[in-house]
């Protein structure tokens, strides 16, 4: 059976931490779909227009990762797309709660569909799109955060 993963996010933007996971997701499945959510509700420094174009700058190296945004439920995306698998980064122990949460809801609106959990390498475990605005927005260097490209990016956005 071919392996189609979904990785959702707001990525808002998309860190080297995220970069990590969906590495090893491209290595694990056949296709990796990275789907942008909307994310109204977590009102975005990037609009869904703007954080889908920066990640498919970033991963436009890697042949079996695909890049889109969505609106609505994840697991009507899945199903449109015929993915059997999403895939969710486990930083710490802190994520773990409300990831198995959000797994089990998935499940029970979609029982086919398998949520996996990938942890990143241990010096992405404290990066978070919220501190990396922070920090911009406070005048610090992102550059070991984030690719090349989001940093300008947040610069210019940031004014
Ligand atoms: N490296 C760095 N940061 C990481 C990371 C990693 N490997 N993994 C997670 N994060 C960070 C993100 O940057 C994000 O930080 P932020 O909150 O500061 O922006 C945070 O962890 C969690 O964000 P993310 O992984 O983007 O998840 P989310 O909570 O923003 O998105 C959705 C959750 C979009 C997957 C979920 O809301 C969804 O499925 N929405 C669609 C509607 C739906 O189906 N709802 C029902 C769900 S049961």
């Amino acid at each position: 059976m071919t392996k189609k993963a979904i990785y959702p996010g707001t990525f808002d933007p998309i860190t080297n931490g995220h970069l990590d996971i969906i590495r090893r997701a491209s290595e694990l499945f056949d296709t990796v779909i990275v789907a942008v959510a909307q994310s109204s509700g977590k009102n975005p420094l990037f609009d869904k227009a703007e954080r889908l174009n920066l990640s498919q700058q970033v991963l436009s190296g890697i042949s079996n990762v695909e890049v889109l945004s969505f609106d609505g439920l994840l697991v009507n995306l899945a199903a449109d797309e015929g993915a059997n698998i999403i895939v969710r980064g486990v930083r710490s122990i802190a994520d773990f709660e409300y990831e198995v949460q959000m797994a089990g809801m998935n499940r029970r609106m979609m029982p086919e569909l398998d949520t996996v959990f990938l942890t990143p390498d241990s010096q992405w475990a404290d990066l978070s799109s919220t501190l990396v605005r922070d920090i911009a927005r406070h005048g610090g260097d992102v550059s070991g955060f984030v690719p090349s490209n989001i940093e300008t990016a947040i610069t210019k956005k940031l004014g």
